[in-house]
C-alpha cells in the first residue's frame, strides 16, 4: 500500500476508552472500539506511548520500551490488539521515543549512579552547562545531579533525560527496540522529537550534524525497508525535508511539520492566527513538497494541540460546519492524512478556572512559572486557548462521566459525545466518514497534484489533479461568500443546500474531468 492510500488515526491510549473502569483508557478498550474505527473509514492507526512510565509526561517518560504498562495492559494483549487490527485491514505504527528515557529507566538508574558507570555516556553530562539551552517545559535543559556534581541534559521534563546518540550502544540499543516491536508485528513507528537525537551544543536543540546518519542507522536496514515511518519534526524546513523524506534512502516515509500550527507568537496565548494564516501556510507547504517530490502529511490535531475546531471555527453555532470543514482540508490534501480522536466528533478546548483540572506537565509548569503575574482570567484563558490537556481529555463514548478517570471530562461532555453524535442528523463522525470514503473512491485524492486556487480573508479553494479528473474543494472561511465559478459535478458538501452563495463554514467538493 502506497503511504498517500493510507488515512491514520491517532489513539492516546490512556484517554481513550477504559474498559476495566480503573480511570485509565486500556488495551482491551482500545480492541472494543476497533469496529467504531473500521466503519469510520481509517486503515491505520497510530498508538501513542503506553510503555512503562512513571507518567510524569504521560507516557513519553519511558522506563522499559519493551513492555507495556500495566495500567493500560501486558504484552500479550498488546499483540492481540495488534492481530485485531491487522485482522481488519488496519496498520499499527507506535510511538517511538528516541530522543530521551525516564530518569526511572534501568539505563539512567545506572549511568547517574557513578562516573565510571558503563551506561554513563549512554546520556549527555557536562561539569557546565555547555550553552544556555532551555527544556520545552520551562526552566534550563540542564539538571545539577549533586552525587556527581555533574549535569545532564533535558530537552524535556527533568524526569526525561536526553540520550547521548553519539555513543554507538546507544543507537544499537534504540535499533533492538525497533526489531522487537517489529518482530511482534507492528507497521512502523512516529518518531517524536526525532530531529532532536543528534545534538550540535553550539547551535541550536534540533537538526544537528548527525541526524540523517542516525536515522539511516536506525532505518536504512534490510528489517526495517518496507515500513512506514513519520518523524516529528519541528525544525525541518524546505532544504532538510527533502532529505528526511526518503525511505528509499533509509530515512523516512514522511514528516509532521509544524508551519501552519506556529503561526500564533507562543503556545499559550489567546492571540490567534487566523484559519487564512493557517490555510495560506498549509498550501505552500503542499506545494513546496510537491516541488520537492516528498510525501508530506495534512493535519490539524494531536495529543499536543488544541482542538482545532476552537482554534479555527466556531465551536458554538457552527461547530458541526466547521469541524467537517477543517477534517475537509485534511482529507483531501496531499500526503497523508492524520486525524485524531475526538477530531471526528467536533470535540472542543475546555474551559476550567482551577488548577486542579490539569494533569499536563507543561501546563503545571507554565501556571506555577506565570501564576503571581498574570491574572487568574488571564491565565486559565491561555493554558485553556494552548493547553495539551484539550486534547487529553476522555474520549466521550457516551454522556456519562467517569468520576475516577485520571484526568476530568471536557466541559461539553453532556452534549457532544459519540452516542449524540452518531445519532444526530448533522453528525461530524458520518460526515468524516464520507470523505474518508471520497477519498478511498477518488484517485485523484490520493494521488493527485496540489493546486492552490485562491484564499482571501472569505474562501480557501484548492483542487487535486490528474491527468484525467480534477476534484476542488471550495471553503468559506467563515462568513457567507459567493461560491466562484467551479464547474463540474457536485460531490459533496456539508450543508443539505448548495446555492449561489457558500453559507458560513460550508465546503463544496466539484470533480470534473481535466
Ligand atoms: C513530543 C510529544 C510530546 C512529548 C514530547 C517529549 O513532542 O508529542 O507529547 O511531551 O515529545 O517526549
Amino acid at each position: 500500500m502506497k503511504p498517500q492510500d493510507l488515512v491514520f488515526y491517532q489513539i492516546y491510549p490512556r484517554s481513550f476508552c477504559d474498559a476495566n473502569g480503573d480511570g485509565e483508557g486500556d488495551v482491551a478498550g482500545i480492541i472494543s472500539k476497533i469496529p467504531y474505527l473500521k466503519d469510520l473509514g481509517v486503515n491505520a492507526v497510530w498508538i501513542s506511548p503506553c510503555f512503562r512510565s512513571p507518567g510524569v509526561d504521560s507516557g513519553y517518560d519511558i522506563s522499559d520500551y519493551r513492555d507495556i504498562d500495566p495500567r493500560t495492559g501486558d504484552l500479550s494483549s498488546f499483540c492481540r490488539m495488534i492481530d485485531a487490527f491487522h485482522a481488519v485491514g488496519i496498520k499499527v505504527i507506535l510511538d517511538f521515543v528516541a530522543n530521551h528515557t525516564s530518569t526511572e529507566h534501568p539505563w539512567f538508574l545506572e549511568a547517574k549512579s557513578s562516573k565510571d558507570n558503563p551506561y554513563r555516556d549512554y546520556y549527555i553530562w557536562r561539569k557546565t552547562p555547555p550553552n544556555d539551552w532551555q527544556s520545552a517545559f520551562g526552566g534550563s535543559a540542564w539538571e545539577y545531579d549533586a552525587a556527581t556534581e555533574e549535569y545532564y541534559l533535558h530537552s524535556y521534563a527533568v524526569e526525561q533525560a536526553d540520550l547521548n546518540w553519539e555513543n554507538p550502544k546507544v543507537r544499537e540499543e534504540m535499533c533492538a527496540v525497533v526489531d522487537f516491536w517489529l518482530d511482534l508485528g507492528v507497521d512502523g513507528f512516529r518518531c517524536d522529537v526525532l530531529d532532536q537525537i543528534s545534538k550540535d551544543f553550539a547551535g541550536q536543540n534540533g537538526n544537528g550534524p548527525r541526524l540523517h546518519e542516525f536515522i539511516r542507522e536506525l532505518f536504512g536496514r534490510e528489517k526495517t525497508k518496507d515500513i512506514f515511518t513519520v518523524g516529528e519534526c519541528w525544525s525541518a524546513d524546505g532544504e532538510n525535508v527533502r532529505q528526511l523524506c526518503g525511505a528509499d534512502r533509509g530515512e523516512l516515509t514522511t514528516v509532521f511539520t509544524f508551519g501552519h500550527l506556529c503561526l500564533d507568537g507562543g503556545k499559550f496565548t489567546t492571540d490567534r492566527a487566523s484559519l487564512k494564516e493557517a490555510c495560506r501556510r498549509l498550501a505552500e507547504w503542499q506545494t513546496l513538497c510537491e516541488t520537492l517530490g516528498v510525501i508530506n502529511t495534512a493535519f490539524f490535531e494531536n495529543h499536543d494541540l488544541p482542538r482545532a475546531v476552537s482554534r479555527f471555527g466556531d465551536d458554538g453555532q457552527y461547530r458541526y460546519e466547521s469541524a467537517t470543514l477543517l477534517g475537509a482540508i485534511v482529507l483531501l490534501s496531499r500526503g497523508v492524512p492524520f486525524l485524531y480522536q475526538g477530531q471526528e466528533l467536533g470535540l472542543t478546548n475546555s474551559h476550567y478556572t482551577d488548577v486542579s483540572m490539569f494533569r499536563d506537565v507543561e501546563i503545571l509548569n507554565y501556571y506555577e512559572t506565570n501564576k503571581d503575574t498574570l491574572s487568574p482570567d488571564e491565565l486559565f484563558a491561555r493554558i485553556c486557548a494552548g493547553g495539551r490537556d484539550n486534547a487529553r481529555r476522555p474520549m466521550p463514548w457516551d454522556e456519562i462521566s467517569q468520576d475516577n478517570f485520571w484526568i476530568p471530562d471536557g466541559t461539553r461532555r453532556a452534549e457532544i459525545n459519540a452516542r449524540a453524535d452518531l445519532s444526530a442528523q448533522r453528525s461530524v463522525y458520518r460526515t468524516f466518514q464520507r470523505l474518508i470514503d471520497l477519498r478511498k473512491a477518488e484517485p485523484a485524492l490520493r494521488e493527485g497534484g496540489f493546486v492552490c486556487r485562491e484564499i482571501t480573508d472569505d474562501r480557501f479553494v484548492f483542487s487535486r489533479v490528474t491527468a484525467e479528473e480534477e476534484i476542488t474543494l471550495v471553503c468559506s472561511l467563515g462568513k457567507s461568500t459567493p461560491i466562484p465559478s467551479c464547474e463540474g459535478e457536485l460531490l459533496f458538501s456539508n450543508y443539505e443546500k448548495v446555492g449561489e452563495d457558500l453559507l458560513p463554514y460550508q465546503f463544496v467538493i466539484f470533480k470534473k474531468r481535466s
